[in-house]
Parts: structure tokens; sequence; C-alpha cells
């Protein structure tokens, strides 16, 4: 297969076209005067993903007391910021859906779903970063892989179905496709015109450097992605039992220093981030 770079990937492949909807999204939130009625009528041109939306909203991750019955209550209830990233997720469930990315025990999806939720966890933690930018951060962090599966499935299954990530894996991508995800994600959401904050981040998202101030929701991410790669469930006939096999130790020292979080922590927010992305995974559907 001859080499591109990731530019030429993204004009010759015809990577995946934003959907109409999102684009609609992402021009809601750069302006300003953007209302939730707006919102409720953006998503109304689409019922599925208004259903999928409300679907979300009434489930037990947020256990609101009454059922939500229409977007404007559910933005009044929850926020507009919320709703917001909920709607994204849906529409790249979407997305995600279309091609087959399930190389390992997971498919795409349900590895940024479940790296969505770790972000939003831990920027919970942090003063500063917003936990649904995060959230959406995760749910798009990993598209540039999305891109490759569609261009080369191939490539993907050898790399990928080897379990190979992180240094490894961009390694072996740069060495195929002469890009890496990271990079062709970042280019794909530009050519999306997706807010350049959440761009840099997809784009950041290998690089951990908690001492540069601008790169914390990317070291944030970075470390979600890292956490939910040590993840191991267990059944133990009574329920699932989490645990995590951490074996960067920097991980663990950045994540104690940057966030006050031991393993014990970890494990407890891990084990949350299981039960909501189980929660939610089905809802999403
Ligand atoms: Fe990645
Ligand atoms: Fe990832």
């Amino acid at each position: 297969m001859s080499k591109h770079t990731a530019s030429q990937l993204v004009k010759v492949e015809g990577l995946p076209m934003c959907p109409a909807v999102l684009s609609g999204l992402m021009q809601a939130l750069k302006d300003p005067d953007t209302t939730i009625s707006d919102l409720a009528r953006l998503l109304s041109s689409d019922p599925s993903l208004t259903v999928k939306v409300l679907r979300v909203v009434n489930s037990a991750f947020y256990s609101l007391p009454r059922r939500i019955y229409g977007v404007e209550q559910a933005c009044f209830r929850l926020g507009f910021r919320e709703i917001w990233s909920l709607t994204v997720a849906a529409q790249m469930s979407s997305v995600y859906a279309e091609v087959d990315t399930k190389w390992g025990r997971e498919t795409l999806w349900d590895h940024v779903l479940q790296v969505g939720l770790m972000a939003r966890a831990l920027a919970q933690r942090k003063h500063g970063l917003m936990p649904e930018e995060l959230f959406t951060a995760g749910i798009l962090h990993d598209i540039g892989k999305l891109a490759l599966a569609r261009h080369d499935p191939t490539g993907c299954t050898e790399i990928y179905g080897q379990g190979v990530h992180g240094r490894l894996a961009l390694d072996a991508e740069q060495q195929r496709w002469n890009t890496t995800h990271d990079e062709l994600g970042a280019m794909l959401l530009r050519n999306w015109k997706i807010p350049e904050a959440l761009a840099g981040l997809v784009e950041r998202h290998h690089d951990v450097d908690w001492n540069d101030q601008n790169g914390n929701g990317a070291s944030l991410l970075a470390a979600s992605d890292a956490l939910v790669r040590a993840i191991v469930v267990e059944g133990n006939g009574g329920g699932d039992l989490v645990r995590l096999e951490l074996t960067d130790s920097g991980l663990t020292t950045n994540l104690s220093r940057n966030l006050g979080l031991e393993t014990s922590d970890c494990v407890r927010i891990a084990t949350e981030v299981m039960r909501d992305y189980e929660e939610l995974v089905q809802h999403f559907k």
C-alpha cells in the first residue's frame, strides 16, 4: 500500500463526512446567542437522535426524580452543555457503528465511551476543566482510528488486533500509513469545523505533559485512555469486580500529584465508570 500523509488521506480517501446535525451542533456551541430552543429545533430534525438523547437523560445514569419528555425540558434540568455533549455522543455512536472496529474484545465505540466517561469523572476533580468538554473529547479521541479502519481494514486488524496501543501503535501506524491516528483524527475534526479546543485535545491525547498548563486537558485525556486500558473486569458471581493493571509508574505518580488520586481511588472511579458504561451503552444503541 502506498504511503500517504494525513492530509492526502483525508483528501484521497474521502473520509467520513461530518453528519449534518453534528455541524449544526458545532455552530450552536460557537455562537453565544444560541438558545435552548435552537438546540431543540436542531434535534427535532432527527427524531431518532432525540429518542436516543432522551433515553440517556431518563436512564439510571442521571437518576432524575421525574421523567423528561422533551429536549427543552432536558436542557433546563441538566444544562445546555450537558445535553449538547450527549447529542454529540449520540450522533457519534452512529458514525462509529458504520465501520467494523472490533479488533479485540470490544469495539472502538465501547472504548471511546469508556474513555469519555473516565475523562468526565477525572475532570470533575480538576479545577478549571469542563467535564462535558472532556467527555466529548473522549468520544472523539480515537476518531482517527475509525478513518484508518475505513481506509485499510486489514492494516488495522494487523496492528490493533495484536492489542498494540500507545507509543507502539503510533510507531506502527507511522510505518504503515505515514501518519498517526491522533494527527489524522485532529485533521479530520478540523475538516469538520469542530472547535479547535476539541481538535487540539484529540491531537495531543497521547502526549502527557502535566507541567504544560494548556495541556492539562490533553494529559487528563491521555491518563483516562491509559486507565481504561488498565481495567480488568472479573465476574465473581455476585457482580463484576473491577481491578486495574497499572504497570506505568509515571501514570500513577501523575494521577497522585495532579489529581490527588491514589490507586484505591482510581479503582473506585474505574468501577463507577464501568457501571455507567454498562448503563449507557444500551441507550446509545
Ligand atoms: Fe489513541
Ligand atoms: Fe484510545
